[in-house]
Order: C-alpha cells, then structure tokens, then sequence
C-alpha cells in the first residue's frame, strides 16, 4: 500500500548526454534520452535534460530562454570559459524541461555532435558546465543520470571535488552504457601502458593535454552510485573479455552496482496506425495492408514491384553492426534467391562505397539511401518484409523494436538487446518473432536468412511472425518503471540507507 503522503516532492532527475533527440539526435543513444526522460515525466517524475547548444539546434524552431548568462567555468590558472544556460520555451507541460549549455568556441561553432579532435575538452566543459548550473540553480536534482563517456567525468566530480559541497554531495549518480567501445578519445586499447587511467588521479585541466588521455568512461563506472546498461544481457556479456572492451575486470569488480534495462521505443511516434510517414495505415490485425507499403517502398527505391521478400538493413554504417558479414554473402543471397534490398545509413566510406556498388551492379534490385535519415526508415520499416542486425555485438539496438512495431521481421545475431528483445521463430510451437543466430560468421547469417525466406514463403506462418512481432510490448513504461527504482536505490546509497526502495517509498510518491 503506497503511503498517504500527497504533497510529497517528486522525484527529480537530469538526464545529461551528448546528443538528445529531436535537437541533436544521431543515433539510439539521443532517442533513450528524449524518450526515456518524456516517459519519466509521464510517470510523475520531474526529469529534465541538460545538453550543449549545438550549432546545428535552430532557435527558430526551438525557442529558448536565457536562464543563466555568464556562467564561468574553470580552465585551470587564470582561465575561464563563459558559458550561458538557456531554457527550451515550453508549450506543453506534459515535455520535459531542457536545458542547454550555449559556448561559441565549443558548441555554438560546431553544427556536429562528435567528431572534434578536442571532444575531450567540449564533454568536460559539458559536465563543468552543469555542476557550476547545478550550483546557483534553484532546482536540485536528486538524481543525475549520465549517459556514455562524454558525461563520464559528472560523477567523478561529485564524488571528489565537490563531495563536501553541501548542494552537491545530495546528487546520487547513475551512470548509464551506451555502449562500452567508445570510452573517451583515447580509450584502453589505444593509449600506451605508461599513459593507462587507472581513474584514480585528479581530472586534468580542460586545456591539459592529459586530458585527453584519461578514460571517461572508466571514471563513469567507478564513482558513479549505480550502473546500468541497456540490455540484460549486454550487462552480463560486458563482463567478460570477448565484450568487456579492456574495462571487463573493473566491471567484474563493481558488478553489485550493475543492472540492465533494455530501452524501449515510442509508441506514439512509431505507431503504424497513425503514422502520416506510410502511404497506409494498419495495425497488427490488417497487417497483410503493408503489401500497399511495400510497393511504395519499391517505387521510392526503383526497385522492380514484384511480390519477393524485400530485406533492409538501416543502421549506422560501422564495423560493430556485422557489415562485414553481410558483405561476405550478399552476393550468393541475391544470386540464389529472388530477394531485393535496400539499405539506409550513413557512417564508414568503405562501407557506402560497397553498398552503392552493389546497387550499380544489382539494378532495380537493391536500393539505398547512405547517409542518416529519420523518416525514411518508417516507410522502410512499414514495407520491408525482413530487417538485417547482425551485430557483432549490441548492447540494445533499436531498430530491431521499430521494425517489429511495423511488421518487419528480424534476422539478427543473439546477442545483446537484440537477444532480450527477439524471440527465435520454433517451427514446431509456432511461437517467436524473429530468427536469431549464435555464432559471427557469415554462414550463421546465411542460415538464418534463409530460414525467414522460407518462412516467408508460407504466407500463413509469416503473417503470425509479422504480428508476433506487432504484438510484443516494447512501450517505454516498463522501463521508465524500471529507472525509477533505480533512481530510488541509487538515492538510498547515497544516504546511506543501503539503497533500500521501501524505505524511499516513505519519501516520494511517484505517479
Ligand atoms: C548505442 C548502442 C545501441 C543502443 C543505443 C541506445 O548506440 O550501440 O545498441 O541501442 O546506444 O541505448
């Protein structure tokens, strides 16, 4: 029975991270923080998001307000960096608050998220800056969820120079895996033994060229109060040396602070029923409707309309994604059987050179579109019959979700949040919704591919996959849930109380 406390504070939470969609959304990584943060504040949660205001975020289409001018940020010495906090204008009080941290030099003249040889110094401006927020603020979180290194440095801060501050030292952390292969510029792999972070030694300086060399990454798993990562079982694989990226014994160590959450997916904005992105709209009921999508897709990518199975891939276009894999069969696939492809992601050049290749040399059979986009995977995901994600590894994945949402079946490597998501189709119960195989090589792939096109081929048992798959719950609230209690634990750690929920309960009324 919850306690009759109705005038209780709410739970509040700052969700930080590089990117966050629709401002500066690149991939999965600025979906969970937009989705995620909006479906806390479904639940009653106060959760707001603090980014850097890009120059690529349009002040006309997204108003902001000036909340703080002239904050200052110390670069060591004399110097300073001079930043402002501004205020997305809300129209809606159902969105969370965002707020952005403006800097000329480090944002403002950089219309790109990643991809600056002084990112280091940009993301610790991003975690300075919101502590210095955080200090005149008049809104303190309770907690701050961190996501990947660029935030890495947030929870260090905290829990070493500023863990007297009277403010600051409340703020529980939780510390959030993205993915583990990206760990700072510099991460283990690459940095010489001499020049190994071991996390313990002070943050450098902004302007320090050691800076670069400490692991963000490394400092987020070490002080944050709680760790999670997107999936289950990505949670459990990080724990060995095949996943572990060099960072799998500190991981051992700390693994009672470890937990998996697999992300979710908006269900208002990937809803195949209301969607005005397809040409028609259906539900898992009158999913045999895609057939009118799917030769929309055809047309959309000069491929031949034809009734084949139509395979896509939409993806960023990096090694991790098993790109080499589908490199090795794609040919002997299109040779043996009457199947098209179409391909949308942008990334490494090797790999958009292969796909348009291949595009010359299968006309009207294989379509792409190599760079991001946002809307055309929904006319993909609406008229493809199967999607690609064979992973090497994936510590959610979310196209797998969106795709299954609209109909689209997956073939994908059983691993990661794609193994926690996806059920293997059993021919003799019938049950699954999709096709998984254990093993990275390209006969694993080539199996399980032809598995599904066989299955395709009995228009009864595929459309029960198509709606298995339209069927399974992939809404944000689970998890919303889920973060929550999270939230809850890692604020009883830091007070001491053994992080235990029902002790909480007493304090905060969610919902
Ligand atoms: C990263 C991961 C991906 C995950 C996304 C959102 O991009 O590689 O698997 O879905 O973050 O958590």
């Amino acid at each position: 029975m919850k306690p009759i406390l109705s005038k209780v504070n709410k739970l509040k939470v700052l969700y930080t991270s590089a990117e966050v969609y629709p401002f500066a959304g690149i991939g999965g990584l600025g979906q969970v923080a937009y989705f995620l943060t909006k479906a806390l504040v479904k639940e009653g949660v106060d959760a707001r998001i603090f980014l850097p205001k890009y120059g690529r975020i349009d002040e006309k289409k997204y108003p902001l307000e000036m909340l703080y001018e002239g904050i200052e940020v110390s670069a060591g010495e004399d110097k300073k960096i001079i930043c402002n906090i501004k205020q997305l204008a809300r129209d809606n009080l159902d969105s969370p608050v965002v707020y952005f941290i403006e800097n000329m030099e480090f944002y403002e003249k950089r219309s790109n998220v990643y991809g600056y040889n002084d990112d280091h110094i940009r993301f610790l401006l991003l975690s300075l800056g919101l502590i210095e927020f955080l200090k005149i603020s008049e809104w303190t979180p309770d907690v701050i969820n961190c996501a990947d290194w660029h935030t890495g440095h947030i929870p260090n801060l905290l829990k070493t120079k500023y863990v007297d501050n009277p403010k600051l030292k409340k703020i529980a952390t939780v510390f959030s895996i993205h993915n583990l292969m990206h760990q700072g510029l510099f991460d283990h792999k690459k940095v010489p033994d001499l020049d190994f972070d071991n996390g313990k030694s002070d943050i450098a300086e902004l302007f320090d060229p050691t800076l670069q060399k400490q692991n963000f990454m490394r400092r987020g798993i070490m002080f944050s109060d709680i760790l999670t990562t997107v999936s289950e079982k990505y949670s459990k694989e990080i724990l060995t040396p095949d996943y572990g990226e060099c960072l799998d014994h500190l991981l051992r160590e700390v693994r009672t602070k470890l937990i998996g959450i697999l992300n979710g997916i908006d269900y208002t904005y990937m809803n195949p029923e209301t969607d005005t992105n397809i040409l028609v709209n259906y539900n898992s009921k009158t999913s045999t409707k895609r057939q009118q999508n799917k030769v929309d897709l055809q047309k959309e990518f000069d491929l031949e309309v034809k009734d084949v199975p139509i395979l896509a891939m939409v993806t960023r276009l990096d090694a991790q994604k098993g790109l080499d894999l589908v490199s090795q069969i794609i040919d002997s696939l299109l040779i043996e059987y009457d199947v098209q492809m179409v391909i949308i992601g942008g990334g490494d050049s090797q790999f958009i050179g292969f796909f348009s290749e291949l595009e010359n040399r299968y006309k009207k059979r294989v379509g792409t579109h190599l760079m991001p986009d946002f809307l055309l995977p929904k006319k993909v995901f609406s008229g493809a019959d199967i999607i690609l994600i064979p992973s090497k590894f994936e510590p959610c994945g979310i196209t797998q979700m969106e795709a299954m949402r609209y109909g689209c079946v997956p073939v994908a490597r059983n691993t990661g949040g794609l193994a926690d998501s996806i059920t293997d189709f059993d021919a003799k119960t019938g049950e699954g919704n999709g096709f998984l195989f254990d093993n990275y090589n390209s006969y694993a792939l080539f199996g399980a591919i032809v598995r599904a096109i066989e299955n395709y081929n009995k228009p009864d048992v595929w459309r029960k996959i198509v709606e298995s798959g339209m069927n399974t719950d992939f809404s944000w609230e689970n998890s919303a849930k889920k973060y929550i209690s999270v939230y809850k634990r890692a604020m009883g750690l830091r007070k001491g109380m053994g992080g235990q929920d029902d002790i909480n309960e007493l304090f905060y009324q969610i919902g």
